[in-house]
């Protein structure tokens, strides 16, 4: 009986929070290990939408939800998340979360520098504004306040004029107005009950549902393209997203991860800027982005929208260990005539089957395709592999062989039960 982890095998949004919702009815626990509310996770029951973008999509199910170490925590947003997840029906109780109590929090200046950053530079990386970047770098530069701090006004008030002695030298540099310790302070004084409420150690959570037997469920947040060591670099987030990272930003050891469900999108999206070999600016790409209904779910951004990338997802497959994959929004793909799938690059005069980590080598990568017949007939809302008609099964059979992954899970529709199990993560 193993533990699972879903990791987005590309460059996020490939509905990882649709299959984390489904196959939370067969978890105990539900954690997430990286990212913070730079997430945007939609979760469809019954028409009913539920947006998630830090509580774990587990949540919904009623499912023991942990935020783990990893995540960088903005403690506005996640009270305003459980408010208007509590208004959907949905009571967030100490029982049901628990926020790790050595995570990293966001805080109002990391926002401002995230944004002030993107306002004034020539590279722009379209992040999601949310300070997630300028968080994680605090935390590995030793001076951020954590969720334990929150505890500890004594401690904390010396931990703030550290951090504002860096920030001063920042802001100024970007024209923006010094911050105020004390207002900081008594922010973070205002909402502190309220967040440590949530607040344990996650490890010992973790640690003793483990020991009881516990099925745990990982779910990771944005994509391998967006790892900050394997991603499209600088292009990327400023987290690990691969599923390694389920182990350090869980606490719960290298063992913890087991099998790894890379979540896979039947063709390719990305958010913001940053090299994508695929990318259609024709109408293909715009029926994609139309009947995908591509757009970001925190930030309103159209999706960039193209063919599959079988070479990012082959590596992807390696780079997280991948056991088997989701295959998801096969259905976007209904009548289109015919379908491309990216099996190599031309960089220049050389061909490669990988994508090098070069940034000029990335933005130069041509795709090399091989086509496929498409199919007129609906697989939307199917149920069943059988459903599927002979040039849709092609296709996936085409994928698996292409990036070395069986498909365990098939999806169909954003509804929660249109998806096909094909082999049970959890069996292993
Ligand atoms: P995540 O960030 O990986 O959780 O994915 P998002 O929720 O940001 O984006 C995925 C979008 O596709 C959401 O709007 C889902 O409701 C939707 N979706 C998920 N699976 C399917 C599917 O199989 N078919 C269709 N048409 N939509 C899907
Ligand atoms: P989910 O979990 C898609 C992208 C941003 C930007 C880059 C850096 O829903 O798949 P950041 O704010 O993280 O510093 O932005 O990463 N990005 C995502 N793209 N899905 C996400 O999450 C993303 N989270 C961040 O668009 O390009
Ligand atoms: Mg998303």
């Amino acid at each position: 009986m193993a533990n699972v982890t879903v990791v987005g095998a590309q460059w996020g949004d490939e509905g990882k929070g649709k299959i984390v919702d489904w196959l939370s009815n067969r978890a105990d626990v539900v954690v997430r290990f990286q990212g913070g509310h730079n997430a945007g996770h939609t979760l469809v029951v019954d028409g009913k939408v539920y947006k998630l973008a830090l509580l774990p999509s587990g949540v919904v199910q009623g499912k023991t939800s942990v935020i783990g170490n990893g995540v960088v925590v903005d403690p506005w947003h996640l009270l305003t998340e459980i408010g208007k997840i509590a208004d959907q029906g949905v009571a967030i109780t100490p029982e049901l979360l628990v926020l790790a109590d050595n995570a990293t929090l966001i805080l109002p200046l990391h926002r401002d520098l995230d944004q002030a950053r993107e306002a004034a530079s020539s590279q722009k990386i379209g992040t999601t504004g949310r300070g997630i970047g300028p968080a994680y770098e605090d935390k590995v530069g030793r001076r951020a306040i954590r969720v334990a701090d929150l505890a500890d006004p004594e401690a904390l008030k010396p931990k703030i004029e550290r951090l504002l002695s860096h920030h001063g030298a920042l802001r100024r540099g970007l024209g923006l107005p010094d911050a105020d310790a004390g207002e900081l302070f008594d922010q973070l004084m205002e909402i502190a009950p309220k967040i440590l409420a949530y607040a344990q150690p996650a490890w010992r959570v973790l640690d003793q549902a483990k020991k009881a037997g516990r099925r745990i469920l990982f779910e990771g947040a944005q994509g391998a393209l967006l790892d900050v060591d394997h991603g499209t670099y600088p292009f990327v987030t400023s987290s690990n997203t691969v599923a390694g990272q389920a182990a350090a930003g869980s606490g719960m050891g290298p063992k913890g991860p087991g099998y790894v469900l890379g979540i896979v999108k039947a063709y390719t999206t990305r958010v913001g800027e940053g090299p994508f070999a695929c990318e259609l600016q024709d109408e293909v790409g715009q029926h994609l982005a139309t009947i995908g209904r591509e757009v970001g779910v925190n930030t309103g951004r159209p999706r960039r929208c193209g063919w599959f990338d079988a070479v990012l997802v082959r590596q992807s497959v390696a780079i997280n260990g991948i056991d088997g994959i989701a295959l998801t929004k096969l259905d976007v793909l209904d009548g289109l005539k015919t379908l491309k799938i990216c099996v190599g690059y031309k960089i220049g005069d050389k061909v490669v089957d990988y994508l090098p980590a070069g940034m000029r080598d990335q933005a130069a990568a041509e795709p090399i395709y091989e086509e496929m017949e498409g199919w007129s007939e609906s697989t939307a809302g199917a149920r069943s592999f059988k459903d599927l008609n002979a040039n849709a099964i092609k296709y996936v059979r085409r994928v698996e062989e292409l990036i070395g992954a069986p498909v365990a899970l098939l999806s169909t529709s954003p509804e929660r039960d249109d998806t096909i199990l094909m082999r049970d993560p959890f069996e292993g």
